[in-house]
């Protein structure tokens, strides 16, 4: 069947290089949708999203819409945002509670939070001696095949086969387990509402640049320049001589020069997740600080806490929808609208029980460097709608990866970038591997 509609896919992707179609065609998008997104694990969103029963919070999943719902069960569940009558959508606002039910605005059918039929109005008189009613689960607002969370984070299959959640997220549960951990109460809470940005460009363009070890100091050049040197003169004028670490944060686009990302390294995994070790050197010794490890030493004991702030990791990318940078409590998850469109969704959480100035610190972060309004997203941006516009040319019909390749070190479940070889592009090459795989059809 993938054969009849586009012929010989295995063509587009080499373990170096990839077909610029992979990208720009809408027949490849479709199928993407279909064996990718429609069928793996795809994240929904934070169970702190929707505290209470009948909040609910809708979702982009592959082509479908979707919602995430508590029940008075306390459970959180995702269902098609559809109304099985005449197929209205049932949530129209992008999140709110729908009272004790849902009730579909067009001709007032409604459902339990777990989508089940509750009532259609005149039941009796309209449909007595039909196939129609609380018997017939069409009548019934669809689930999703699969549900699960991992730490508070909910994700869903729209397939009913497939691994689970945990075998695969593999070692990618480091995202979630380090986000988790560094609060004081072993759990975080997201922070309504998030940044929403519409990229004129193909939703693997954004995920390949994630990992890209070999971009920040150039395409952030500018922008880390302009904060170093308002950071070194705030540093001049105070008695300490240091600047907030605010300014570090986007200073580090040019302190960290070039050549020193090779020093890093990144894990590559099954299922395309990568992760991008850490760089930044987050443990100050300031007086925010030293009372958030006070807090973390009382509820972990010292040895704990050691491991806890010690893992050194700044990104993992969850193939084939998430980027986590849980050092500093965000994510972004990544909804292909088509094509040529991809949404991304950038959220930030609070650590549960960690001081004010700790949650100040990733807000920063999630200002400075990731909200729409940063020069860091808008340089991005601007990359991504270019390298669209490029790869829709006839200049070339290849894009390469081929930075470092042959050298990688391939151990059983993770292929490691060899020493001294950080801006490998051995992340995309994982990436196209996985994505090969699924568009085969593998689970
Ligand atoms: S479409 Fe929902 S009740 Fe008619
Ligand atoms: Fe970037």
């Amino acid at each position: 069947m993938l054969q009849e509609r586009i012929s010989d896919l295995s063509g587009y992707v080499e373990p170096d290089r990839v077909r610029r179609e992979v990208y720009t065609d809408a027949r490849i998008f479709d199928l993407e949708m279909e064996r990718i997104h429609e069928r793996m694990w795809i994240y929904c969103g934070h169970e702190s999203q929707v505290p209470r029963a009948g909040d609910y919070y809708t979702v982009q999943i592959g082509r479908q819409p979707m919602l995430m719902v508590r029940g008075k069960d306390g459970k959180v569940r995702v269902l098609y945002n559809r109304c099985p009558h005449r197929g209205n959508m049932m949530c129209g606002d992008r999140h709110g509670n729908a009272g004790e039910f849902f009730r579909c605005s067009y001709h007032a059918w409604t459902f339990h939070h777990d989508g089940k039929l509750r009532s259609i109005p005149m039941m009796e008189s309209g449909y007595q001696g039909t196939r129609f009613g609380k018997g017939n689960p069409d009548c019934s607002m669809k689930p999703a095949a699969r549900v699960e969370s991992y730490r508070g984070f909910v994700f869903a299959s729209l397939s009913p086969e497939g691994v689970s959640l945990k075998e695969f997220l593999g070692a990618s549960r480091i995202a979630f387990d380090d986000m988790c951990d560094r609060a004081p109460e072993g759990e975080v809470e997201v922070v309504p509402n998030c940044f929403r940005v519409i990229q004129h460009s193909n939703w693997k363009i954004f995920l390949e640049n994630q990992l890209d070890a070999l971009h920040p100091s150039v395409t952030h050049q500018s922008t880390g320049r302009a904060a170093h040197e308002v950071e070194k003169e705030i540093a001049r004028k105070t008695k300490k001589g240091e600047a907030p670490l605010s300014y570090h944060m986007l200073s580090a686009f040019a302190t960290v020069t070039i050549d020193k990302w090779d020093a890093f390294q990144t894990l590559n995994y099954p299922y395309g997740h990568c992760i991008l070790t850490g760089y930044m050197g987050l443990r100050p010794q300031d007086p925010d600080t030293l009372a958030y490890d006070k807090i973390m030493i009382k509820a972990y004991g010292k040895k704990r806490f050691e491991e806890i702030v010690g893992v050194n990791i700044h990104h993992v990318l969850i193939y084939p929808g998430l980027s986590v940078q849980s050092p500093l409590q965000q994510l972004r998850a990544v909804r292909p609208l088509g094509v040529d469109r991809t949404l991304t969704e950038i959220w930030h959480f609070r650590l549960k029980g960690a001081p004010e100035a700790i949650y100040r610190r990733s807000l920063a972060y999630y200002n400075l460097v990731n909200s729409p309004a940063t020069l860091v997203n808008a340089d991005d941006l601007e990359n991504f709608w270019k390298c669209h516009q490029g790869l829709s040319s006839d200049g070339g019909d290849w894009v390469t990866f081929g930075r470092h390749f042959g050298r990688d070190i391939e151990k059983p479940g993770v292929v490691e970038t060899g020493p001294n070889m950080g801006t490998s592009e051995a992340p995309m090459r994982n990436q196209m591997k996985a994505w090969a795989k699924y568009m085969e059809g593998a689970r």
